[in-house]
């Protein structure tokens, strides 16, 4: 930089002559358009806009002038860069938006092209419901129990309590095996296909010492035609515990226990009294609704679906073990008590997953299952 001079004239400074900053300006203007991608753009803004650029020294050439002409080098360097700033800018948008143009026709998907189609299968939601529910046992110590499907009449009603009258045992409800035993032509084979998941109750207590707790998860038969709310095959979860001193409390906090790890912390559950042949005394067991969580009682502008503003959502029947049940087993009901509880799965699943036809979760049809996703 030169030092202040008063005769100095701006047109004698080399860098300041008007034909010399149009050059450095057409310099910079065909750099910026000879640039031919960003990268090459940026090279040229350092070097005809950065600090050691020839306007930016000419610039600072200006400082030493006198002040009279000042003003008039001033003008022409700044006129000379706003230009060039400007020429930069819209350079820097044409490149910009031929990188985006180009981007978008490179990484473009064709998503109409055919591809190999590996179709993935999902597990049915039943499972998955069953071994969730199994999971809330298994993690408290519970084992899992099983029992054939094809059952003796015996463990089914006899071991649990049902009298040789008792209305379930009936053709109406019940699925018999005819002639299971050879030479049996009346029917009578004494074998069935089991109406409930309750006679591995009586398996596990014939096979294993007290304290006993067990889950067992099954399929079930009984003579419903199938329509949206029944199906012949189900699915039903049975829990027992026999030890000493169990009682009520201990069935209601396993029960709490259990819809509060499905469902949410805030859960809870409800008993109301009902008879079962192999439970004294036996309760039907209602969960508060996970939908409402109870809100809609009472109150028709938070009206409910799920619960049709019940606030409670029945989930099947429990109670305490009927001793007679441990005398058929081989416990003694002086020393042991228990409770047990079943419910069905595919109700579970109809409310919380909105299901509303049962024959969907029968007829096999990938589409209803693969929603619910590959759970392992
Ligand atoms: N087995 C009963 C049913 O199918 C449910 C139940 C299980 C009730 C255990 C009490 C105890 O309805």
């Amino acid at each position: 930089m030169s030092a202040p001079n008063k005769s100095y004239d701006p047109v004698e400074v080399e860098a300041l002559k008007p034909e010399e900053i149009e050059r450095m300006r057409d310099e910079a203007l065909a750099a910026f358009a000879a640039a031919g991608d960003l990268e090459q753009l940026q090279e040229a803004k350092v070097a005809h806009t950065g600090g050691t650029s020839p306007l930016a020294l000419a610039n600072r050439e200006i400082g030493a002038l006198p002040p009279h002409a000042k003003a008039d080098a001033g003008k022409r360097v700044g006129q000379a860069r706003g230009a060039v700033s400007k020429a930069l800018a819209a350079r820097q948008a044409e490149l910009e938006a031929e990188r985006d143009a180009r981007v978008l026709v490179e990484e473009a998907v064709d998503v109409t092209l055919p591809y190999d189609r590996v179709p993935a299968g999902a597990r049915h939601p039943l499972t998955t419901m069953m071994e969730r529910v199994a999971d809330v046992f298994v993690s408290m110590g519970y084992e899992i129990a099983e029992g054939p499907e094809v059952e003796a009449e015996w463990f089914n009603f006899d071991a649990l309590n049902f009298t040789p009258d008792h209305p379930a045992r009936q053709m109406q409800d019940t699925f018999f095996v005819h002639g299971a035993k050879s030479g049996d032509s009346d029917g009578e084979s004494g074998v069935i296909l089991r109406t409930h998941t309750s006679p591995v109750q009586a398996r596990a207590l014939l096979d294993r010492e007290p304290p006993v707790y067990i889950v067992c998860p099954g399929r079930v038969y009984r003579t419903d035609e199938l329509d949206a709310t029944h199906t012949p095959v189900f699915h039903q979860i049975e829990l027992l515990a026999v030890d000493e001193g169990l009682t009520m409390a201990d069935l209601k906090g396993t029960l709490d226990h259990m819809v509060q790890s499905l469902f949410g912390a805030d859960m809870k559950t409800r008993l109301r009294p009902n008879y079962f042949p192999f439970t004294e005394p036996s309760a039907e067991m209602d969960m508060l609704c996970y939908v409402c969580r109870g809100e809609s009682v009472g109150n028709p502008d938070k009206a409910c679906r799920t619960c049709s503003s019940e606030g409670w959502i029945e989930l099947g029947g429990c109670g305490m073990v009927n001793p007679r049940v441990l005398v058929a087993c081989g416990v003694d009901p002086e020393k042991y008590s228990g409770f047990a509880f079943g419910f069905g799965i595919e109700r579970m699943l109809m409310f919380r997953h909105n299901v509303e036809d049962m024959r969907d979760m029968v007829e096999g049809d990938v589409r209803f299952t693969r929603p619910f996703g590959m759970e392992i």
